[in-house]
């Protein structure tokens, strides 16, 4: 449990002339379920893609698997993509296929499977995501937000990844829809015995879902810890984050609820 998945060691991101990272440094342990928060623009999206190499750091280096992951090493960043998952913060379906063509996609692109078996194991996604047989043969304009959250869902978990990285996964949905795709976060988790990566600005999420949160601020983690332990550390950007209305509103509801 203690052995890290991901090292990123002082990462730097420089992006529309500012510094994004300035010297960020983060460790994901195998099998926890990870939440970055921070301010809108703090880095939390741009911080998921340099984990996976869709963008390139400035500067530092990124371990994952045990692997320096750089551009040009073709053989870890294939072995990284085909063993993780993503739910992008726009969902980014494509529109012009169907949900069970969606899901299928990653299957096609890294598997040598027939299309029956595809098909099959796209279907078993689907319902693992909690849709339906129905649903599949539907576009993503035909889904609502909370179903095309769970169809991007079903498409980031096709290849059974070991890694889940997810961007913002309630954003939009209705409370109700949110704790019921906590919940369905939970049970993936612990029955694919992933290990995830959230952002979020869901306080009932970090509560409810995550073994530990890393508050970026300053292109930086400024603090790592339990949720219970990260709303006491005395810093004004952590506490004007979670102790403004809506966060000191919820800290009531789950203090001495969760450690
Ligand atoms: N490709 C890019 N080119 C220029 N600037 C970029 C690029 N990608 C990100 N940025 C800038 O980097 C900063 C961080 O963006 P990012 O999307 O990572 O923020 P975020 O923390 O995910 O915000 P939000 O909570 O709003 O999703 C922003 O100021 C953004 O404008
Ligand atoms: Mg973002």
């Amino acid at each position: 449990m203690n052995e890290p998945i991901i090292e990123l060691k002082h990462i730097k991101n420089y992006l529309g002339n500012s510094w994004v990272h300035n010297d960020l440094n983060l460790s994901v342990t195998r099998g926890e379920i990870l939440a970055i928060v921070g301010g809108s623009g703090a880095g939390k999206s741009t911080l998921l893609r340099t984990m996976l190499m869709l963008q390139t750091p400035t500067a530092g280096t990124i371990k994952v698997f045990g692997q320096e992951i750089t551009p040009n090493s073709t053989t870890a960043l294939h072995y990284l993509h085909q063993h993780s998952g993503v739910l992008f913060q726009h969902n980014a379906l494509f529109s012009s296929f169907t949900l069970l063509e969606n899901v299928a996609f990653p299957l096609k692109e890294h598997t040598q499977l027939t299309q029956q078996t595809i098909n099959q194991l796209a279907l078993l996604k689907i319902l693992a995501a909690g849709l339906t047989v129905e649903d599949a043969n539907k576009y993503p304009a035909e889904l609502s937000g909370g179903m095309q959250k769970r169809a991007a869902l079903a498409r980031a978990i096709a290849l059974d990844p070991e890694l889940l990285f997810l961007d913002e996964p309630t954003a939009g949905l209705d409370p109700q829809s949110a704790a019921a795709f906590d919940e369905l976060v939970l049970n993936l988790q612990k029955t694919l015995e992933l290990t995830i990566v959230m952002v979020t600005h869901d306080i009932d999420t970090l509560w409810q879902v995550t073994n530990r949160v890393a508050f970026l601020g300053e292109g930086r983690v400024l603090a790592i810890a339990p949720i219970a332990e990260l709303v006491t550390i005395n810093n004004p950007l952590l506490q004007a984050y979670f102790t403004g209305p809506r966060g000191r509103a919820i800290e009531k509801i789950y203090s001495g609820k969760k450690n």
